[in-house]
C-alpha cells in the first residue's frame, strides 16, 4: 500500500505555485462540469469506468500515456501502489464522491502535462519510495543502474584477492564507504546508497546547489529515517572547495549531473520544460560543464584510488577521456565506461592515482 505522508494539497499548492502557475484549461473545466452533472443525476463511477472516462479524455487531449496515467491516479486515490495491486473489494464498488472529486483535481493536473510522479507526489526508485514535488528532477530508471554499478563497483573491489584488493584499509573503506554525491535532486542515489550501504559508518554527504532540492532530500531522508547518515548542504560544485573540505576526503563520488547539451534543451517534452528546473537539465553548450566542475575538484575531495562514478550523455565518454589527455595534473584514470539498458555508453567509471593498465572498457 502506498502511504503518503505529504498530503496532495500541500503538493500542489505550497510548491507548485511559485514555479509554475497552472491554468485549468477549458477542456478539463469542461470535463469537470461534464462529470458534475452526470454525478447529481446518476450514480457514482466504478474504478474501471473512471480510467476509460479519462483515458479518452487524455488521448483526446494528447497527454502521452494516457492509460497508465489515469492508473496511476486512480490507484493512488484508491491508496494501492498500482491499478494491477487494486484488491477485488476495490474494483467491485462505485468510488465514493470525494474520491471522485479527487481524481478529478489530479487528472486536471495531468492533463496540463504535469508529470504523473507529480501528479501522485511520490515514485519509487529502487526498492525505495520518494517524495517527488515540481521542480526537483524527477529520477529516471537510468539513474537506477549508476547505483547498482557503484555498489557492484565496489564489492568488486573489496572482495579477497580480487584485482583492486590493495589493502585492509581500502577494503574497510569500501565496506563502509565515505560517499560524496554532487547535485543530490530529490536523494534518490545517495539514500539509495546508503540503504544498500547500511553500515553505521557509511556515510553521504549530498550537495545541491538549488534550495528546493536539499529540503527535498532532507524530506526523504527523514521519511526513510537515514537522516543520521547524510549530510545535505546547498552548495555550488563550481565555486570553491572549502567549504567541502570540512567533511573529509571520500572514497566515492557519484553524479548525475546536468548534462543536456544546450541546443538539445529546446526539443526535450512539454512535460519536462514546463516542470522540472532547467538547472537540472543544462549542463551548458557541450553538456560538460558539471562535469568539468565535478573532475576538476577530485584533488580536493577524494581519496588517492578512491573512484569517480558519473551518468553522462552517451558522446560524453570520448569528450572526458579527450579532456582528461589535457589535465593530467588530475591524476585521474577512466576505468571503464558502462552501457545503459538501451545499449548506450551512459556511466564513466574513474578512479584517482595511476590504475596499471587502464583502458576504458565497455
Ligand atoms: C540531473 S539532476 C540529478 C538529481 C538526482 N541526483 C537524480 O539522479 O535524480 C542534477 C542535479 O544537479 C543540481 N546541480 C546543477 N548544477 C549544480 C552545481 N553547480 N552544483 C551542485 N549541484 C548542481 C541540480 O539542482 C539537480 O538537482
Amino acid at each position: 500500500m502506498r502511504s503518503l505522508p505529504v498530503s496532495f494539497s500541500r503538493i500542489l499548492f505550497n510548491f507548485l505555485k511559485p514555479h509554475a502557475p497552472i491554468k485549468i484549461g477549458p477542456a478539463s473545466k469542461l470535463h469537470q462540469s461534464t462529470l458534475m452533472k452526470q454525478r447529481s443525476s446518476i450514480e457514482l463511477p466504478m474504478p474501471t469506468d473512471l480510467v476509460s472516462y479519462w483515458q479518452g479524455v487524455f488521448e483526446a487531449e494528447g497527454v502521452p500515456e494516457a492509460q497508465t496515467s489515469i492508473e496511476y491516479i486512480v490507484s493512488y486515490v484508491l491508496e494501492a501502489k498500482t491499478f494491477q495491486s487494486l484488491r477485488a473489494e476495490h474494483l467491485s464498488k462505485p468510488v465514493t464522491e470525494q474520491q471522485l472529486h479527487q481524481v478529478e483535481e489530479l487528472s486536471a493536473w495531468r492533463l496540463n502535462r504535469m508529470p504523473i510522479q507529480y501528479v501522485i507526489g511520490e515514485w519509487d526508485f529502487l526498492d525505495l519510495t520518494l517524495i517527488m514535488r515540481p521542480p526537483v528532477f524527477i529520477p529516471r530508471p537510468e539513474t537506477e543502474e549508476l547505483v547498482v554499478l557503484v555498489i557492484e563497483e565496489f564489492q568488486r573491489k573489496v572482495k579477497p584477492g580480487g584485482a583492486e584488493h590493495r589493502d585492509l584499509a581500502v577494503a574497510e573503506a569500501s565496506q563502509c564507504p565515505m560517499i560524496l554525491e554532487v547535485g543530490c535532486g530529490s536523494g534518490a542515489i545517495s539514500l539509495s546508497l546508503l540503504k544498500k550501504f547500511p553500515k553505521v559508518n557509511s556515510r553521504v554527504v549530498a550537495v545541491d546547489k538549488e534550495e528546493a532540492a536539499v529540503s527535498l532530500t532532507r524530506d526523504n531522508a527523514t521519511r526513510l529515517q537515514l537522516q543520521d547518515r547524510i549530510t545535505i548542504l546547498q552548495h555550488d560544485i563550481l565555486t570553491n572547495h572549502n567549504f567541502l573540505l570540512r567533511h573529509n576526503l571520500v572514497d566515492i563520488i557519484v553524479s548525475n549531473p546536468p548534462y543536456i547539451f544546450k541546443d538539445d534543451i529546446a526539443s526535450l517534452a512539454p512535460e519536462i520544460l514546463s516542470y522540472e528546473d532547467p538547472v537540472a537539465l543544462d549542463g551548458g553548450e557541450d553538456g560538460m560543464q558539471i562535469i568539468i566542475g565535478i573532475l576538476s575538484a577530485t584533488p580536493h575531495l577524494l581519496k588517492s584510488y578512491g573512484d569517480v562514478f558519473l551518468e553522462v550523455d552517451p558522446r560524453h565518454p570520448e569528450m572526458v577521456a579527450q579532456w582528461l589527455q589535457i589535465h593530467p595534473d588530475l591524476d585521474l584514470s577512466l576505468i571503464a565506461t558502462h552501457k545503459d539498458f538501451c545499449g548506450k555508453p551512459r556511466f564513466l567509471h574513474l578512479r584517482k592515482g595511476k590504475v596499471p593498465g587502464s583502458s576504458a572498457r565497455d
